[in-house]
């Protein structure tokens, strides 16, 4: 027997916010996590950025630009609580993390610590960086599903050995939606010696950041996930005492044009090479969206978001008699859970990466539902991940629950 009444108790506590964003009319997106979407009136100043750019290029790249960064970049240090001497705009986390490990000299022997949980990108990144080092990339097993943070500490340190240089470890993991005890694993992996890089791709905008605080070596972002910028806006923070040597991915005029009142470290990656920048540009203006849509501003989206990816957790777990990977004291804004182990017969081509199952495709063709449901971490283990932004509303994860249940058996007309 359902002990919730789940869907009004939802649609009374989360209003959405769908019409600011021009999603496809018609279907439910429940996958912000994957790649954000960006709301109409960012993207309208983004446009008007790029329109001012183009009538006079020269002058928007050689003066405008500068200040129009180091605005941009005061906006998101706010967000992350980080000095701006201390953070620099990069394409997106897969470069920030590429950067700091090709940055790094590795030694014969050397290892760098990962997670089974890593988005393969940037697990193929340290594996990149310590096989051209003849160093090894050493993947901690976490256990499936998660009991609680500690054990996610202990897995991690019992890895830890003498030849262990560096801790690539996720903020929220991708397939798995976990909320990683950063802050114990940043201290017990430092206080014996292992620089913590932390990839944050889904940290700004749904969890709050103390990056100086935090104290990690390293630590790169999205802001175009969960701060709904146009793509490819990420950034890196790296701690003062680990800049120098840290270079961008493309060494530009940087390298030898120090400026007067900016850090060798600002210099390296301010300008690289002429590129769109306006991504970039548009952190203040999708922050003050993000801002203004409740009362208690960007925290109070982050709760609100929290608190509907609890609720549709908590909704198909009790519908669907779904495992959920994790504790809810580990959940941000998206939840994954264990489907039933696939039938050979069901399973797919499993193209990596990542190796998605039909049911993706399913679920979008015959239902317009976008959620993505992954065999991880191999088949036939069936994983499917869930996401809640400012534009989705309860009655969607109902949708949802209907689909995997087989009820909507005929395609919701498109509106
Ligand atoms: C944990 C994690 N790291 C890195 C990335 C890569 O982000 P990007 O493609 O923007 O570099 C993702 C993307 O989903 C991710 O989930």
């Amino acid at each position: 027997m359902r002990t919730t009444n789940f869907s009004s108790d939802g649609v009374n506590k989360f209003p959405s916010f769908a019409a600011l964003w021009d999603l496809e009319s018609g279907a439910d997106f429940l996958n912000h996590g994957s790649f954000g979407a960006c709301p109409r009136e960012v993207l309208a100043y983004q446009r008007e950025l790029i329109g001012e750019l183009e009538r006079q290029p020269v002058r928007f790249l050689t003066q405008k630009i500068q200040p129009l960064l180091d605005e941009s970049r005061r906006i998101l240090c706010r967000v992350i609580n980080a000095p701006v001497e201390d953070v620099v705009f990069v394409q997106n986390a897969t470069a920030g993390v590429n950067c700091v490990l090709r940055s790094l000299r590795f030694q014969p022997g050397d290892e760098i610590l990962v997670t089974n949980h890593e988005y393969n990108a940037c697990a193929n990144a340290a594996a990149f960086a310590a096989e051209r080092a003849g160093a090894k990339a050493v993947t901690v097993e976490l256990p499936l599903p998660v009991d609680a943070p500690g054990q996610v500490v202990e897995a991690v340190m019992a890895q830890v050995t003498p030849r262990t240089r560096i801790a690539l470890i996720d903020h929220i993991t991708s397939p798995t939606a976990l909320v990683l005890p950063v802050e114990e694993l940043t201290r017990r992996l430092q206080g014996q010696g292992v620089d913590v890089l932390i990839d944050g791709a889904h940290g700004p905008g749904m969890v709050p950041l103390h990056l100086e605080q935090l104290g990690a070596a390293y630590y790169t972002g999205n802001c175009h996930k969960w701060l709904c910028t146009p793509k490819t806006a990420g950034f890196l923070y790296v701690r003062p005492d680990r800049q120098e040597g840290i270079v961008p991915l493309i060494v530009s005029h940087g390298y030898n044009s120090p400026r007067p009142g900016y850090n060798r470290f600002r210099d390296l990656f301010d300008w690289p090479g002429t590129l769109d920048p306006t991504p970039w540009l548009c952190v203040g203006r999708a922050v003050e969206f993000l801002e203004k849509l409740l009362p208690d501003g960007l925290a109070g989206l982050m709760r609100r978001n929290h608190a509907l990816a609890v609720w549709a957790r908590r909704m198909l777990a009790e519908r669907l008699g779904l495992t959920p990977i994790g504790p809810e004291e580990m959940l941000g804004s998206m939840a994954a859970f264990q489907l039933p182990d696939d039938r050979p017969e069901d399973r797919d081509l499993p193209l990596p990466p990542p190796p998605m199952h039909r049911l993706t495709d399913v679920l979008w063709k015959d239902h317009r539902i976008e959620v993505p449901v992954l065999y991880w971490p191999a088949a036939p283990k069936v994983v499917l991940r869930i996401c809640a932004q400012a534009y989705n509303a309860p009655e969607q994860y109902v949708r949802l629950a209907e689909a995997l249940e087989g009820k909507t058996a005929k395609p919701r007309a498109a509106v």
